[in-house]
This record gives C-alpha cells, sequence and structure tokens, in this order.
C-alpha cells in the first residue's frame, strides 16, 4: 500500500489548443478518481483558459506549468514569474526538463533560482533529472543524478516542498522506456540521495516520478514498484481517453484488491 499519493501529470509540451483544452478537461474532469493527484501542465497562454474551465467544471485536475522565469520580476522580455504563475492557480511547476536543456540551454543557476522562485510563491517544483544514452553506457546515472539534484538544491536557504521526476532521455519520446525494476532501482537511489538535503521523513514524504515512453500499457507497473509515485507523461497524455485509461491503469495498481 502506497503512503504516497499518486501523482499523474501531463506534459502537453508545445502541443494543444484552447479547444483541445476545454474537449480534454471536460473528459478527464468527468472521471473521479480520488486515490491519485492529477496535473495538466499547458503551455503559458492556455493558462487562463485552464482556470476558468477548472472552475466551471469544478475539475480536481490542477494546473501545472512547464517552465518559470528564475526572476521575481523586471525587464527581462519574454520570462514569466512565479508570481504571475500563481495568479493562475499553478500549483505544480516543472523545472530542468531535458527538453529545456538541450534545446535553450538552461543553467544550473537559472534552474537554481527557478527553485526558489517557486518556493517563494507556494508552487511545488517538479525538478526533472536524468542522465543520456551516453551516460547510462558508461555507467554514470547516479554520478549525472547527484550533481544534478546538487547543482539546484545546494546552497537553497531552506529544503521546500519538492517532487522529483527522474526521466533517462533516451526513454523520452522515443517509444523505449525504462523497465519498471531498472526505474525502481533508481528512484531509490534517489530517494537515498535526498537525505542529503532532507530529513530522513521528508525523503519519505516526496514523490519521485518515472517519465519517458509511458503510456496506458505500461503505467501500472511503474506504480507497482516500491519507490515509484506517480509518472510524467507526454504523447501519452494529449488524449484525453488515453490519459484516462493511463489513470485508470494507476488506481488498479495501487488499489489492494478487496477479497470477494
Ligand atoms: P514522453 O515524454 O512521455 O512523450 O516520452 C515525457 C516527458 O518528456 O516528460
Amino acid at each position: 500500500m502506497k503512503t504516497r499519493t499518486p501523482l499523474v501529470m501531463a506534459n502537453w509540451k508545445q502541443h494543444g489548443s484552447e479547444a483541445a483544452l476545454t474537449d480534454w478537461l471536460t473528459s478527464v474532469s468527468a472521471i473521479d478518481l480520488p486515490e491519485i493527484c492529477r496535473v495538466l501542465c499547458v503551455p503559458l497562454p492556455y493558462l487562463a483558459k485552464l482556470r476558468q474551465q477548472r472552475a466551471e467544471l469544478q475539475s480536481k485536475v490542477q494546473a501545472g506549468a512547464q517552465l518559470v522565469s528564475a526572476f521575481r520580476g523586471g525587464a527581462y522580455t519574454g520570462e514569466v514569474s512565479a508570481a504571475m504563475l500563481s495568479e493562475f492557480q499553478v500549483a505544480y511547476s516543472l523545472i530542468g526538463h531535458s527538453e529545456r536543456r538541450q534545446w535553450f540551454d538552461e543553467t544550473a543557476s537559472a534552474r537554481r533560482g527557478q527553485l526558489s522562485a517557486l518556493w517563494q510563491e507556494g508552487i511545488t517544483p517538479v525538478l526533472c533529472v536524468g542522465e543520456t544514452a551516453l551516460e547510462h553506457q558508461q555507467g554514470q546515472t547516479c554520478e549525472v543524478l547527484m550533481r544534478q539534484l546538487a547543482e539546484v538544491l545546494d546552497g537553497q536557504a531552506t529544503a521546500g516542498p519538492l517532487v522529483l521526476a527522474y526521466e533517462p532521455v533516451f526513454a523520452i519520446g522515443s517509444g523505449k522506456p525504462l523497465s519498471a525494476q531498472s526505474a525502481q532501482q533508481m528512484h531509490q537511489q534517489l530517494r537515498l540521495m535526498l537525505k542529503r538535503w532532507y530529513s530522513a521523513a521528508d525523503c519519505q514524504r516526496i514523490r519521485i516520478l518515472y517519465g519517458g515512453s509511458v503510456n496506458n500499457q505500461n503505467a501500472g507497473e511503474y506504480l507497482r514498484q516500491d519507490d515509484i509515485d506517480g509518472v510524467l507523461v507526454g504523447s501519452g497524455s494529449l488524449q484525453a481517453g488515453a490519459f484516462n485509461a493511463l489513470c485508470h491503469a494507476v488506481v488498479h495498481a495501487v488499489t489492494p484488491l478487496v477479497p470477494a
């Protein structure tokens, strides 16, 4: 039995439209799944529509962002602050997604600033970490993960609420997910690594998600692992029907069988 409430995060990346959002949220909100927490990370322009639709539908799906500025405000053209996100009831924001590392050259110091900006606004950061295929082959995974955690968590004034997302880069969008057993081993390691910044009790509370080619067929298997507390889902989250099936699979995996 899981003590941490499973978290299923949909990451739409640069996909979607207002019409798609309305249809998706209507369909996903119609299903009541109190056993899990569901979050939708939309592109920033859709946050207003998401707030409005959530209210109208009394939706249990929470709002998420895919990026946030490291700055609190000022002359930073194009940036969106954590305070602005919180106006739209954003509860979670991704930080350090491998696509931001790869295509936008986000630095460790930017990620550190983003984390503290989110904490100041009471938004839970979802820090994404993961090794490349080469690092994986060379057996450097633990070293890479520790570095990715340390460069963001070291030097923070206090350690605030956190979700981790372990996403091996080669598993993202490739249709080649890491096996649930291998992911479990890394999640166990990550939970141990967190002891550098968090108390033992907090380490037990922090949710660690797996991401990378998760779909409604394999999601349940991840949630059956002790240290996998949810999933971060890209392409498998775009269609409401497939996402609902994925959520049902997660609920099924974490619900103990009731004897007849
Ligand atoms: P994917 O993306 O599910 O399409 O592999 C996951 C992610 O990038 O968060």
